[in-house]
């Protein structure tokens, strides 16, 4: 059954919303669960399809899991598999988190290469050589990377693009290796140093995580833990991108504003009014916003995963703007579906050129992958009259109850099963 969104967009989101736990942090989260025997508890766990099939995953290698009301509870007494099919890693490429710790605990894994992506080519390489580095017996055979070795050995890893997914691989294939390892040009995410921190919590020695170089010291025995994951930024940037799209005023709960410090700039930049506590942040637009550019760019530059929203909230800016996508160049997927809610927007090779227009115009629409999508659940919201958004189970993969929480903001949207 294929569940579509119907929306009467126009009215401006208003009131409080309360994010979840991180999806990007919970996936690599549950894969270092593996790292100790036992049962690990993660908390502020989102419920959504993602996280379902980390779950699958997990459980193929033979561990028990269980999720209920944000609780995820993991016991990897009887993970004895090293291997993770094709059936799962085509669905969801964070599969991929699987490989550093069996590798770190197991001595050996066989993954299935994740292949392609709507966002463009998406290369495995990096994790690949870092293993290698480590020690690691690489091949690749029929569709699957087989990493073998008798002892993970510390070494120096210098990456030359910065990616989350490599450094975490190697941060759990390197607590269980004899020596030091450092990473350079580590990712200095907000879910890298979520992942780092409860590795320390378990017993591992790591140092550095959040700048671009980390230090771990090895071998630690890990024991399992209990451990609340950070806050999602990128759900929270959705819903205060939302508020100023539709000339709102949102405030979301249980939000850094640390982890958005860039995107709350280019808000207040556009002309939106911000504040913010500790735990909370709020953004006011009572008038149109003026253009801004932005350029994605590893943290803390500005987020790929909210490019697709600025560029809805730039369709209906007043001016000009330029958005550069340098992470997936080809992520654009949402521009010819925001064009047919009326927005006026040309590719120029991984820059769109947008000018703003006084108003979108509801139409039937489609989400491409989870961001795109909420680009244009954004840009449904927005537009005048009635929008239907089909292939919303690229949303569940990302955003749990997301029509409910933008229904709770005032927002006329409901899912409708065909
Ligand atoms: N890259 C390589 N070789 C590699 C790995 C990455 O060339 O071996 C390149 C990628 O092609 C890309 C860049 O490095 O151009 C960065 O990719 P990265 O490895 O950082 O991405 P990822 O770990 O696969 C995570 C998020 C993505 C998010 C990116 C960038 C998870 C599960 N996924 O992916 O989130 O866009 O970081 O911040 O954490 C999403 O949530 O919708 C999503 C796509």
């Amino acid at each position: 059954m294929m569940d579509r969104f119907v929306v009467e967009g126009g009215i401006p989101l208003t009131g409080r919303v309360t994010a979840n736990g991180s999806k990007n942090a919970t996936l690599p989260l549950m894969a270092a669960a593996l790292l100790a025997e036992g049962t690990t508890i993660i908390e502020g766990v989102p419920d959504l399809q993602d996280v379902r099939t980390m779950a699958m995953v997990l459980r193929m290698l033979g561990a028990d899991i269980k999720l209920a009301d944000g609780v995820l509870t993991i016991d990897s007494t009887q993970a004895k598999s090293w291997e993770a099919p094709y059936e799962l890693v085509r669905k969801m490429r964070a599969s991929i988190y699987v490989l550093g710790p069996l590798v770190a605990r197991r001595g050996r894994a066989k993954v299935s290469l994740p292949g392609g992506c709507a966002l463009g080519p998406r290369p495995i390489d990096l994790h690949i050589k870092a293993l290698e580095k480590l020690g690691c017996r690489i091949t690749l055979d029929a569709g699957y990377v087989i990493a073998e070795c008798e002892r993970l050995k510390g070494a120096r890893i210098a990456f030359d693009v910065g990616s989350v997914g490599a450094t975490g691989n190697t941060l759990m294939a390197a607590v269980a290796a004899h020596g030091k390892t450092v990473i350079e040009n580590a990712a200095c995410e907000p879910e890298i140093v979520d992942l780092a921190d409860m590795l320390n919590a378990m017993g591992a020695k790591i140092s550095g995580q959040g700048t671009p170089v980390i230090e771990i010291e090895g071998p630690t025995e890990l024991s399992p833990v209990r451990y609340r994951v950070i806050p999602d930024r990128v759900e929270a940037g959705t819903f205060l991108i939302g508020g100023a799209a539709t000339n709102g005023d949102v405030t979301v709960d249980n939000c850094r504003p640390d982890h958005l410090a860039i995107v709350l700039d280019k808000l207040h930049d556009a002309g939106a009014t911000i504040e913010t506590g500790k735990n909370w942040a709020r953004v006011a637009a009572p008038k149109r916003l003026k253009a801004v550019d932005v350029k994605t760019a590893v943290y803390p530059g500005f987020p790929t995963d909210l490019q697709a929203p600025w560029t809805t909230l730039m369709a209906v800016a007043d001016g000009s703007s330029s958005i550069t996508e340098t992470i997936y160049p080809e992520r654009f997927n949402h521009v010819p579906e925001l064009a047919r809610l009326g927005a006026d927007l040309k590719m120029d090779l991984n820059t769109v050129r947008v000018k703003g227009v006084e108003r979108l115009k509801g139409a039937a629409v489609m989400c491409s992958d989870i961001r795109a999508g909420a680009g244009m659940v954004i840009g449904t919201l927005t537009a005048q009259g009635r929008s239907d958004l089909l292939r919303i189970y690229h949303l569940d993969r990302g955003y749990e109850k997301l029509e409910q929480k933008m229904a709770g903001l005032g927002g006329r949207i409901e899912r409708v099963s065909e």
